[in-house]
């Protein structure tokens, strides 16, 4: 039995929000310095923010299947179990459900896209198959109950960004900084070896209760960015719809390029050299052809 940390009980900060600040704003507040903030007011003239209910997806996309867990299940049967989900018997949690493969007539809800011009995973300049693999847009469906407990760091170096479109989730971050009190597990150090982390065996991981994050419940309509190399849970309060999106822009650019070569040089040296090569006159291109960031 475990001992409940107070840091995850009570005592973190919550993320700074803010509502309608520009894109340069963004970047040069938040996204620059790696920051996470919340933005009150992106969502609100999305067609998606209203019409994303689990009786939308029941009735359009009922037919299509998703395995979470090992276990295949019918949108419909899932949007069924998430209004079902209890503490006890939480509703499966399903996430990496990509909306360019299942759904990819939804992109259009989700426009103007964060990032503007400063996105690259839609710079025409990379070809397709440079990104292959990266998931850009998902969404996910859960329930009370439902969580994603286990602290880990978003894969591939890229900032991420999480809207609420049905429901609340509750999110716990911890700076890059806080790494030496995440026990990152030997094997796959993107994931901690902090198992049970809302209420974490502070004798097995005494490290752990001296880590500062923040603490944060993301409202319906509401949009959290996290900048790459945060730790991060959630845990679901009620019935719940997220869009999620991955960013990839200048700053993590270098990251995501090394980390996508080190994936290929498992396949094939010469290949994996060929892409380096590749990606790296694209970012050149894509550093020219990108504006500036506004000083204001
Ligand atoms: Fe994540």
């Amino acid at each position: 039995m475990g001992h409940a940390s107070p840091l995850i009980q009570e005592g973190m900060p919550d993320v700074e929000r803010r509502l309608n600040i520009s894109t340069g704003e963004l970047m040069r507040e938040f996204v620059r310095p790696g920051k996470p903030v919340i933005l009150a007011g992106l969502a609100e003239h999305w067609p998606a923010f209203g019409k994303w209910t689990p009786e939308f997806f029941s009735r359009h996309y009922g037919h299509i299947t998703h395995e979470v867990k090992g276990v295949q299940y019918t949108v419909k049967e899932q949007m069924q179990l998430i209004q079902a989900s209890t503490e006890e018997s939480p509703a499966p949690y399903s996430y990496n459900l990509d909306i360019d493969r299942q759904f990819p007539e939804l992109k259009a809800d989700m426009e103007p896209l964060l990032l503007g011009r400063w996105d690259r995973l839609a710079n025409r300049t990379l070809p397709g198959r440079l990104i292959r693999g990266t998931i850009k847009h998902e969404v996910f469906f859960g329930g009370l109950g439902a969580s994603f407990p286990v602290l880990h760091v978003d894969l591939q170096h890229l900032h991420t960004q999480i809207t609420q479109l049905y429901g609340d989730k509750e999110f716990f971050l911890f700076p890059p900084d806080q790494t030496p009190y995440m026990y990152p597990r030997p094997e796959y150090p993107l994931y901690s070896q902090v198992d049970h982390a809302f209420a974490p065996d502070l004798g097995r991981f005494p490290l752990f209760a001296k880590a500062k994050g923040y603490r944060t419940l993301l409202k319906e309509g509401e949009t959290i960015f996290f900048p790459t190399g945060w730790w991060h849970m959630t845990r679901i309060p009620g019935p719940s719809i997220s869009y999620g999106r991955a960013l990839l822009e200048r700053g993590n650019w270098p990251a995501y390029l090394k980390d996508t070569y080190n994936g290929w040089s498992k396949k094939s040296a010469v290949l994996a050299m060929a892409a380096y090569a590749l990606g790296w006159c694209c970012g050149a291109l894509m550093d020219l052809g990108e504006p500036a960031l506004p000083l204001v």
